[in-house]
């Protein structure tokens, strides 16, 4: 037996026990005649005490050669300790040890096993397995887990089943490049990760399973943030004979659970939002609402003078910054400066001060009176002490910058608190989205999605108009899931691929299965996809999902641990048939 308890496990009621621990050594303190070692594992840190009077020689000896991380195993007895502490469980007991096996040496880690470390980011990743000792990333998989666990719980109870679906298939286009398998079977062919399990659970729901959910890897070769990794986990759910609204209900069910059964926070019915309202009044689609400076449009109230600028915008639109009239001229430049980064891009800000005296100080007095500027101020909400931030342009360029003003003051005035949860859903997306690089039109959420039936004949005259039945639930400022009701009928979903651009043959190669499938009796059927990472962050506190995932990737998509992407050798590549002209 390596162990009677663990690291964790042991207090003042244990005391006198004889026991046996094995762990890692965080710390050592050598006072000649005492030694004391902090041993850790998963549950936490227990005090050993080698002690020349009462511990033997030789054990004493072997403990002044324990260096940090050496895997041990001791005997001991459970003492009461002279000086406790009261911040950890273990704190009021040490191990009297008297027996010491070293049951391997560790060489000196590149960083600190602490929680407060001095191991920078890439140091931590290449050492992930150490940095998996540390407590943020130890609790933080942990958490994960938990959440897992209750999402199981809570959807087996609804009575979902969860089915694995393959791993090799070929595309499903959710919008980004798909990673690619050779085939050695197959010469000269390919298989592709999915991006995620869509077809396969719509062909789950022709295949009668009713309801279906995965915890489930998705690969997406696309450009890494923050919130994306090329390989993340999705909670992919699909349910037969449901309108939207059921799937909402069920969702919205199961996010309030998690917030509840995680982070013992009861909320409410989940606001529901057009994407056109989030746009118009947030300028994103997935708006965090935990605060205001909601935006105004203050077309009709600044296009009447002389300001150019203004005059010749498709969309002149403002938010209020809480307390901002104090901001010093300094500040405010500096504020420009930001919105005028190329990442930001906008061409210039104007602003309004609203004085503690009910007077307006503005950067373009030279156009606008004391009334004017009153009306800015009612239509953006801004009261005595408030700054009103002014961006105007195309519409869709303005709302995005407008929108990232607005979240980046909400970071520096802390309006983001990441104990404060505000989910919402997102609905009526647009089915179509024009690409301004292929010239095209394509299905915003995927080409399965159904389009409202009433905005079916606006498909070929206005297609850009033509709503979805799809969703996003946002959280805090993220999207953490997507869906739609999809199409379960082979003309609707030739149509559409139709409108996508594909050819009746293009359309037959890649999907002929999902359109043979739908002549079977294909209910209909919807669903939504969690992003199963991110929702973890945001429960967590946080928006880096790395930090949630064991072996995440870097920014460039590699694992530098493992050392991946990595060249082939040439004996595998000829069986692939392979030839690569580098
Ligand atoms: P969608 O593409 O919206 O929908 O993806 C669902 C959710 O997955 C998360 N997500 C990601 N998380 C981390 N890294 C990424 N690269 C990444 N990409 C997406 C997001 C997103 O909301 N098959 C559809 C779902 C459906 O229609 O049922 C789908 O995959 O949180």
């Amino acid at each position: 037996m390596y162990r009677s308890h663990s690291c964790g496990q042991l207090r003042t009621s244990d005391i006198n026990k004889e026991v046996t621990l094995a762990g890692w050594v965080q710390k050592t303190r050598d006072k000649g005649f005492m030694i004391w070692v902090d041993l850790r594992d998963r549950y936490g840190i227990t005090q050993l005490i080698f002690d020349e009077e009462r511990t033997p020689k030789d054990v004493v000896e072997k403990a002044k050669t324990l260096g940090r991380e050496f895997v041990i195993q001791i005997k001991g007895t459970v003492i009461e300790r002279e000086s406790k502490n009261k911040n950890i469980p273990t704190g009021e007991i040490e191990i009297l040890v008297r027996e010491l096996n070293i049951l391997n040496e560790s060489i000196v880690p590149p960083f600190t096993i602490e929680d407060e470390t001095d191991g920078g980011e890439d140091i931590r990743m290449k050492y992930r397995y150490l940095d998996i000792r540390r407590n943020p990333v130890k609790n933080s998989l942990m958490f994960r887990h938990q959440v897992a666990m209750q999402v199981r719980n809570y959807l087996s109870q609804e009575g979902f089943i969860e089915v694995e679906t393959p791993y090799l298939i070929k595309s499903t286009p959710e919008g980004a490049r798909d990673f690619v398998v050779p085939s050695r079977m197959n010469e000269g062919q390919f298989y592709a990760l999915p991006q995620s399990p869509q077809t396969f659970k719509q062909l789950l729901m022709v295949g009668g399973m009713d309801k279906y959910f995965q915890i489930v890897k998705c690969f997406r070769d696309e450009d890494l943030r923050a919130d994306r990794q090329p390989e993340f986990t999705q909670i992919d759910c699909e349910m037969a004979f449901v309108e939207q609204e059921d799937i909402l209900n069920i969702f919205e069910g199961l996010t309030r659970n998690l917030i509840k059964e995680i982070k013992g926070i009861e909320i409410g019915d989940f606001p529901r939002m057009t994407y056109d309202e989030a746009m118009k009044i947030y300028g994103n689609d997935k708006p965090d609402i935990r605060f205001g400076m909601k935006f105004g449009e203050l077309n009709t109230v600044a296009q009447h003078k002389d300001f150019k600028v203004f005059n010749d915008a498709e969309l002149v639109v403002g938010i209020a910054v809480p307390g901002g009239a104090s901001y010093t001229r300094k500040e405010i430049d500096k504020l420009i400066d930001w919105v005028k980064r190329p990442q930001v891009g906008a061409l210039g800000m104007i602003y309004v001060k609203c004085n503690e005296d009910g007077t307006y100080k503005s950067s373009v007095d030279k156009f606008y009176d004391q009334d004017d500027l009153a009306k800015w101020a009612s239509t953006t909400g801004a009261k005595a002490g408030d700054l009103i931030c002014v961006l105007s342009g195309p519409t869709h360029k303005v709302r995005a910058q407008l929108s990232a003003l607005r979240m980046e003051l909400a970071e520096r005035l802390d309006l983001r608190n990441p104990e404060e949860f505000a989910p919402l859903w997102v609905v009526d997306f647009p089915l179509l989205e024009w690409d301004e690089e292929t010239e095209r039109y394509h299905a915003m959420h995927h080409p399965f999605t159904s389009p409202k039936p009433e905005d079916i004949p606006l498909l070929d005259s206005k297609p850009g108009d033509v709503r979805a039945n799809a969703y996003d639930l946002v959280l805090n400022g993220n999207e953490i899931g997507g869906g739609s009701i999809r199409i379960h009928d082979k003309e609707t979903q030739a149509l559409m691929f139709d409108h996508l651009g594909f050819t009746p043959e293009e359309a037959k190669a890649q999907f002929g299965f999902l359109m043979d499938a739908f002549q079977y009796g294909a209910p209909p059927h919807g669903g939504l996809a969690f992003g199963f990472d991110r929702l973890v962050a945001i429960l967590g506190g946080q928006e880096t999902i790395r930090d949630f995932i064991a072996f995440p990737k870097n920014n460039s998509g590699r694992d530098v641990m493992i050392d991946a992407p990595a060249n082939i050798d040439a004996t595998q590549l000829k069986e692939l048939n392979i030839k690569l002209d580098l």
